[in-house]
């Protein structure tokens, strides 16, 4: 019998892509925010009575830091107490739990990356802090879950999908309109493709259940990662440096030690390589 999947956040950046990957391959429902308001808890809960999903991927939040600061009711309502709806509904109904979380959760630590699971986070952010929050409470509803603390993802715009800011998607943004670039020499952090991080789930539904660093190394600033991709483009010239945001000469460092999937047979390719991928498929290079 053909697995059901339910994945919230169906019109993010993330569960467009994953819905064209397996649409066919497994039986998805896809809700966005007007179909299912996960801060609803009884249509939490009739979606599940109605569906009966196996496995549940849980892409829905407000991921905008800003904004999370800004409104932090918000944010809780949506990021810890919308997920602790959907925890629930999985325990009634025994489905196997994929919760996003995020390499954010690091971003107040003094000490440098890369971090492992078994670090301590200290998040600075409300967006962080609740998805730490979300995941410890979680752990205490549910076993059957996969905990994956994503690294910052990129791609570009196709058909029938939303765009999030990334890499890649601004410094063709930037060519685009002509602009100089201006990227932190000061800021490490994973960048993940997209694309080959949806691959990898038929193999995260196999392996055992837990809390995983999930997403590609990367050794590089933000700097030299746009510095890498316009010279890929032949425009290394449009590019400046700034340092202001995070106050140099203070490091901003949340890459992940993703070694322990790695050890299970899921692998990612390194960022800067991922990304002359990235430009190669969409015919840039
Ligand atoms: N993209 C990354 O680089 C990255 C990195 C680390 C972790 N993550 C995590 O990965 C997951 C997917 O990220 P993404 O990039 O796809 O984010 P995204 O593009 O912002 O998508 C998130 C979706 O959540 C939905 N949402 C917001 N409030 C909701 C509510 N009350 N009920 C139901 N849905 C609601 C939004 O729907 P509407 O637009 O309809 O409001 C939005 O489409 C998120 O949990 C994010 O925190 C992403």
């Amino acid at each position: 019998m053909t697995a059901k999947i339910l994945i919230t956040g169906a019109k993010g950046f993330f569960g467009t892509r994953f819905i064209n990957r397996y649409q066919g391959e497994f039986e998805i429902l896809g809700l966005d925010s007007k179909q299912l308001d996960i801060t609803d808890n009884s249509k939490v809960i009739k979606t599940f009575d109605d569906f009966e999903p196996d496995y549940v991927i849980h892409a829905a939040a407000i991921a905008i830091t800003d904004f999370c600061n800004q409104h932090p009711d918000v944010a809780y309502q949506v990021n810890v107490q919308g997920a602790i709806n959907v925890a629930k509904a999985c325990k009634t109904h025994q489905a196997k739990l994929v919760f996003i979380s995020s390499e954010q959760v690091f971003n107040g630590n003094p000490e440098a990356g890369p971090y492992k699971e078994t670090d301590h986070p200290i998040p600075d952010t409300i967006y962080g802090q609740n998805k730490l929050e979300a995941e410890n409470t979680l752990r205490s509803i549910l076993d059957d879950m996969w905990i994956l603390r994503f690294t910052w993802l990129f791609g570009l715009p196709e058909r029938n999908t939303s765009i999030n800011p990334n890499v890649i998607w601004n410094a063709l943004q930037a060519l685009i309109k002509g602009s100089v670039m201006k990227e932190r020499s000061n800021e490490f952090r994973g960048l993940t493709y997209v694309h080959e991080l949806i691959e990898q789930f038929p193999k995260i539904f196999t392996i055992p259940y837990g809390t995983y660093h999930t997403g590609a190394h990367n050794s590089l600033s933000r700097y030299q990662i746009a510095e890498h991709i316009l010279t890929e483009l032949g425009q290394q010239h449009r590019l400046a440096e700034v340092l202001e945001r995070y106050d140099a000469p203070k490091i901003r460092d949340v890459r992940l030690d993703t070694s322990k999937l790695g050890e299970l047979g899921v692998n990612f390719t390194e960022s800067k390589t991922a990304i002359s991928q990235c430009l190669k498929e969409f015919h840039f290079t």
